[in-house]
């Protein structure tokens, strides 16, 4: 039942979704990327539906507690690294691993765990800066950093790892020089695990050398290429819609030729038609700058905005769906209305969509 608005979270289609991750991956390790609370779908119940990932990835110390807390047994891998000197102590006791993404964290670990006993030695991600221009060791300091962090009688393993920064654009001539660079400086160290690839990479098959995979956004059942390349649409690799997103209509208008729609003026209609007001807004997390002509489904019936989005609601035609009433569904995105679609038009990512949803959306998860 939707009360305003609703956000259903389909843990099925995670669970089909890691396992397309795992035909593209073969017999490579995956780690299932559930930060930012799962990319907003809730980071408890997205990771029960990820079990079979080899392990997880947050994005701090924060994240990984809570999933400690509700229980996983699971591996954790701390994504963003350490922020302060004080996620150390925590990450010993609790085992996790944690990308090493500056010499500076280096240091910091060789203070801080001179004064710990640890149970067990720690396993370190060693991030190389290969072109992303974002986080990383930078090429010429790196088989030196690894070398120093190998050594240390708390180090039990360093996995080598890079993150391209355009292998969603396939023309990109970055991609072949990240991976280059990567390769060059790693065949030097030939004993120790990499991981290259996030989902566009996995899905386009670069980097396909490296041991450790790390899908975020396919698991959510979004395609990380562009909604107007086709081929490369979610369905063409088989993942499926995670997050369905609904709302009410509340309120019926027949219009005139020349009224206005909501703020702005952005909408004056065309000509005589009603219009449908939806109990759902950007307070909601849905994107204020969605245009004219964005698509949205009611009662199962494609249909388009019309006008500015409002704080608490939106208003769309009600052309295509002449039988339409007070109380009826009308579906923002989800298995019929693609997230990726929305995302074009609205010109904000997948990412970004999922992300936004507020708190006071209800979220309601389907098995
Ligand atoms: C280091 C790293 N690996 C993996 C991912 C997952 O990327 P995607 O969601 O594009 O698959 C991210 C996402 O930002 C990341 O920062």
């Amino acid at each position: 039942m939707i009360h305003r608005v609703k956000s259903t979270i389909n843990l099925k289609a995670l669970t089909n979704n890691l396992e397309i991750a795992r035909s593209h991956a073969k017999n490579r390790k995956i780690v299932a990327v559930i930060k930012a609370n799962a990319y907003g779908h809730g980071l408890i119940p997205a990771a029960e539906a990820l079990q079979a990932a080899d392990i997880y990835g947050v994005t701090d110390v924060n994240e990984a507690d809570q999933l400690t807390a509700a229980g996983t047994d699971k591996t954790i891998l701390i994504l963003q690294g350490i922020i302060e000197r004080a996620d150390i102590a925590r990450i010993a006791e609790a085992g996790y691993q944690v990308v090493i993404h500056s010499l500076k964290q280096i240091s910091w670990l060789e203070d801080e765990l001179s004064n710990i006993t640890l149970t067990k030695p720690l396993r370190f991600w060693l991030k190389m800066n290969s072109g992303m221009g974002r986080l990383g060791i930078m090429p010429a300091d790196f088989t030196a950093a690894y070398q120093n962090l190998q050594g240390k009688p708390w180090c039990q393993e360093v996995i080598l790892m890079t993150h391209m920064a355009n292998a969603n654009l396939k023309d990109s001539e970055l991609n072949q020089q990240q991976l280059d660079t990567f390769s060059e400086i790693t065949k030097q160290i030939p004993e120790a695990a990499t991981s290259i690839q996030a989902s566009s990479a996995l899905l386009a098959s670069y980097g396909e050398s490296a041991d450790w995979v790390r899908p975020g956004i396919m698991l959510y059942g979004s395609s990380p290429f562009a909604f107007s390349d086709e081929q490369s649409r979610r369905e063409s690799f088989g993942l499926q819609a995670v997050m369905t997103l609904q709302a009410r209509l509340i309120s019926i208008q027949d219009c005139k030729a020349g009224d206005n729609i909501g703020y702005c003026s952005q909408f004056i209609c065309p000509h005589d038609m009603r219009i449908g007001i939806v109990s759902i807004g950007y307070a909601d997390g849905y994107p204020s700058n969605a245009p004219n002509g964005t698509p949205v489904l009611i009662n199962g019936k494609r249909t388009v905005t019309t006008g500015r989005v409002s704080m608490d609601m939106l208003a769309i035609d009600l052309s295509p769906a002449p039988d339409a009433q007070i109380g009826d569904s009308v579906t923002l995105w989800g298995d019929d209305l693609s997230l990726d679609e929305i995302a074009e038009h609205t010109g904000i990512l997948s990412y970004n969509l999922t992300c936004s949803i507020a708190n006071r959306v209800a979220r309601e998860y389907k098995n």
